[in-house]
């Protein structure tokens, strides 16, 4: 049951398989794409624990000489320090260019492997081997790659596309609920962006899905890759439509900084929250949104996620939001662009000239 996209990219694109025991057979698929030489498979503590000896008897079975590369598990390993000790250990393992660098875990490896592999010896080939629902559905999909500095997350990287991705959908089996339900927030935000009927099938198939049925959890993954990749290869590098991916980010990345970035609230989490907020301002936007604000707040309550500020833990007042949301790295020029929801698969973007709006808008919610 496996499927295959292409996704295209300037550099002439890549595939993306998804499917059930992949990491047994990724040797075998890497080895018809590339000479087998050398493989670094770049993991954190946790993922290598469950999935490291499958993959590199995969990969030596079909030739490669394996080196892997671990780091501790969590955004901390999103740093300049251990970007130079993965790409040290890179040169010093003498990858060239002819070798394959394999990003194994979730969104947090993805990037800083994807980032190592981006500037080591000016780019050496890349793999994504995702494995939360989060790098399946979305960050192993588009070449983003960064680490955070003290200045904020992700304001350091490079947007860099891996020659193939390979998403196992039996790594999920073992990914704390918790992390699966943020990983879904995703998900939905890729059924508001895309339509109605993108959304009715979330509502059908939630149950299905958190049941860890394969069929539903290939379907799921597949729409959300085809929103993403078709929002990425119209706009690699951001210009405009991908910022439409930023639906729910604005607020949520507010209430992130909000939360400090501690692991009392996942990003998916403030993604969910985010996207509420999002339908919230329709509303105050004057839009009549009831109906599909009341369908997304069901379907994220199903999924076990935040739809209000106390519900995500947030204490954080109207102000202070406003304040994280001037220091989003996604502001240009001084706006604040929000990316809002008229109802599903109808988006329209709100640049916010007088932040006395949002002011208001806060005062309006009681926060
Ligand atoms: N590049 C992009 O386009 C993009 C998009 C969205 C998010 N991101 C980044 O992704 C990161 C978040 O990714 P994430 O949510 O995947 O978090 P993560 O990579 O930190 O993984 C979450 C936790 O799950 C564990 N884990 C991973 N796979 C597992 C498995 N199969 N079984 C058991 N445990 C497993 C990890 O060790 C970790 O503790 C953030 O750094 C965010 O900035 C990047």
């Amino acid at each position: 049951m496996t499927a295959e996209f292409h996704i295209k990219s300037r550099t002439g694109g890549y595939p993306a398989l998804l499917g059930p025991g992949l990491l047994d057979q990724a040797g075998a698929i890497l080895a018809g794409r590339t000479i087998p030489l050398k493989a670094a498979v770049i993991s954190d503590q946790t993922v290598a624990a469950l999935y490291l000896e499958r993959l590199s008897a995969s990969l030596t079975n079909a030739g490669f000489e394996v080196h892997a590369i671990i780091v501790p598990p969590g955004e901390k390993s999103k740093s300049f320090a251990r970007l130079e000790e993965v790409c040290r250990e890179l040169l010093k393992n003498r990858l060239d260019k002819e070798d394959v660098v394999i990003a194994l875990g979730g969104g947090m490896v993805g990037d800083l492997a994807g980032l190592a592999a981006s500037l080591t010896r000016r780019g050496l080939r890349l793999v994504m081997a995702p494995t939360t629902l989060l790098a399946q559905a979305d960050s192993s999909i588009g070449g983003k790659t960064a680490i955070n500095t003290p200045e904020g997350k992700n304001l350091v990287g490079a947007i860099y596309a891996p020659m193939l991705v390979l998403a196992d959908i039996s790594t999920l089996a073992t990914l704390p609920r918790r992390e699966l339900s943020a990983g879904y927030a995703e998900v939905i935000k890729h059924a508001v962006l895309a339509g109605d009927e993108h959304f009715s099938y979330l509502e059908k198939s939630t149950d299905a899905f958190f049941a860890g049925d394969e069929k539903t959890l290939v379907e799921t993954i597949t729409r959300s890759i085809k929103v993403k990749a078709g929002i990425v290869e119209c706009d690699e590098f951001e210009r405009d439509r991908r910022l439409l991916l930023n639906l729910g980010h604005t607020f949520g990345h507010a209430f992130e900084a909000a939360a400090a970035y501690d692991e009392t609230l996942l990003h998916g989490e403030a993604v969910a929250a985010g996207l509420c907020m999002a339908f919230e301002f329709a509303s105050f936007d004057g839009h009549d949104v009831i109906r599909d604000f009341g369908r997304l707040r069901a379907l994220l309550e199903k999924a076990g996620l935040p739809i209000t500020l106390e519900g995500a833990s947030i204490k954080a007042k109207g102000q202070d939001l406003l304040a994280f949301m001037r220091h989003d790295k996604k502001i240009r020029g001084g706006l604040i662009r929000l990316i809002v929801p008229r109802g599903f698969g109808d988006i329209y973007t709100k640049e916010i000239t007088d932040p006395e709006i949002l002011e208001q808008f806060f005062q309006a919610l009681n926060i």
